[in-house]
């Protein structure tokens, strides 16, 4: 097969973690027989920087025209002033809207080998396999906001908005990985107070018992489900929710397997490029120092490989590969418990060596 797959590394530890995650991708490629070709653009703080603009116009053309879209992290303490024109995280939304990315979904399955790495107790996380399906392009995020003068200085909004359509497809996306997993979904709102969460759970119920009355479903308050995630993480299978709820909901189940370092997330549309990125942020403390883990930037391009290209068998052995690496010990410093640890290009050494071996 050949196919164009865009890097975008972005700022902090992105280039880090896109570096190992490219040279897994070569090695699958000279495996497997097929042709990448890995371009690599600006987004984010560094595109401000050196255009002036956190989503560049070549490089929304780049993701326009590939098969699918790696990207590292964007954002860092340089690009923060609340004063400035615009920030890394513009260039991030923008493209997710733009390339039609409303459905974002985040795999949390803890890893028994690092059950140690979790905050929680062993026997509450063991066995968790969630799936997160967070709505990304609409909601409160891309909803009417404001300033204007008030008695006490300003005043400031920010609309959350949905209609039936944004509210229709994102529930079937969920409802049809909860039919090849387990066959739960779990739709999560705050319909005793918001009418907009009203609207998503009659429009939501409506799509499960018509097209997909086969899937044991439910619906949770979104301050119930908080609680829930770290009571009994393992009741849940797939869970669907709003752009904001989802955002917060995912980093607190990213503690379930114990860190952010191992999360991969791939966010899609009806057509077109998916984008692929680990759930983690650009991590300024680690940059520079060999100590990021690139794992979840790997399983990220597992990931792509299994939904934008189709191809199983290679995802699979990305898979499998850093399960192996992880069995035999080998720890990045984010999930070594204060024990012996290796640094991102040596993580990256092995799971190059375990494809190939
Ligand atoms: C995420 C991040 C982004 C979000 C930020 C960086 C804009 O937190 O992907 O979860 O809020 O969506
Ligand atoms: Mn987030």
């Amino acid at each position: 097969m050949n196919a164009t797959i865009v890097l975008l590394p972005g700022d902090g530890i992105g280039p880090e973690v896109v570096k190992q995650a490219r040279r897994v991708l070569e090695a699958i490629a000279a495996r497997f027989g097929h042709k990448f070709e890995l371009p690599e653009y600006p987004i984010g703080g560094n595109a401000i920087d050196s255009c002036g603009n956190p989503l560049p116009d070549e490089t929304l053309e780049a993701c326009r025209n590939s098969h699918a879209v790696l990207l590292g992290a964007v954002g860092g303490p340089k690009w923060d002033d609340p004063s400035a024109k615009t920030r890394p995280e513009a260039g991030l939304l923008r493209i997710r809207r733009e390339l039609g990315l409303f459905a974002n979904l985040r795999p949390t399955k803890t890893w028994d080998e690092l059950l140690d790495a979790s905050p929680l107790r062993r026997e509450i996380v063991q066995g968790t396999d969630i799936l997160f399906v967070r709505e990304l392009t609409g909601g409160i995020y891309f909803g009417e906001s404001g300033r204007k003068p008030h008695a006490s200085g300003e005043e400031a909004w920010n609309v959350m908005i949905y209609s039936t359509g944004e509210i229709e497809r994102v529930v079937r996306v969920a409802a049809e990985a909860a039919r090849k997993r387990r066959g739960k979904l779990t739709s999560v709102d705050k319909a005793n107070v918001l009418e907009v969460s009203r609207l998503w759970r009659q429009v939501a119920e409506r799509v499960v018992k018509t097209e997909f009355p086969d899937l044991e479903y439910n619906v949770v308050l979104v301050d119930a489900m908080a609680m829930h995630l770290i009571s009994r993480p393992r009741d849940f299978d797939v869970v669907v929710t709003g752009n904001l709820f989802g955002d917060i909901l995912t980093d607190e189940a990213s503690m379930l397997p114990g860190s952010l370092g191992l999360l991969p997330s791939a966010s899609i549309g009806s057509t077109g490029p998916g984008l692929f990125e680990p759930i983690h942020g650009s991590a300024p403390d680690l940059v520079g120092k060999n100590l990021a883990n690139p794992l979840a930037t790997i399983l990220a391009a597992a990931m792509l490989l299994r939904q934008s290209l189709n191809l199983e068998t290679e995802a699979k052995a990305i898979e499998d590969t850093v399960s192996r690496v992880l069995k035999a010990g080998h720890r990045t410093k984010d999930i070594a418990g204060g024990g012996p640890s290796i640094g991102t290009t040596q993580m990256g050494d092995l799971v190059v060596a375990g494809l190939n071996s």
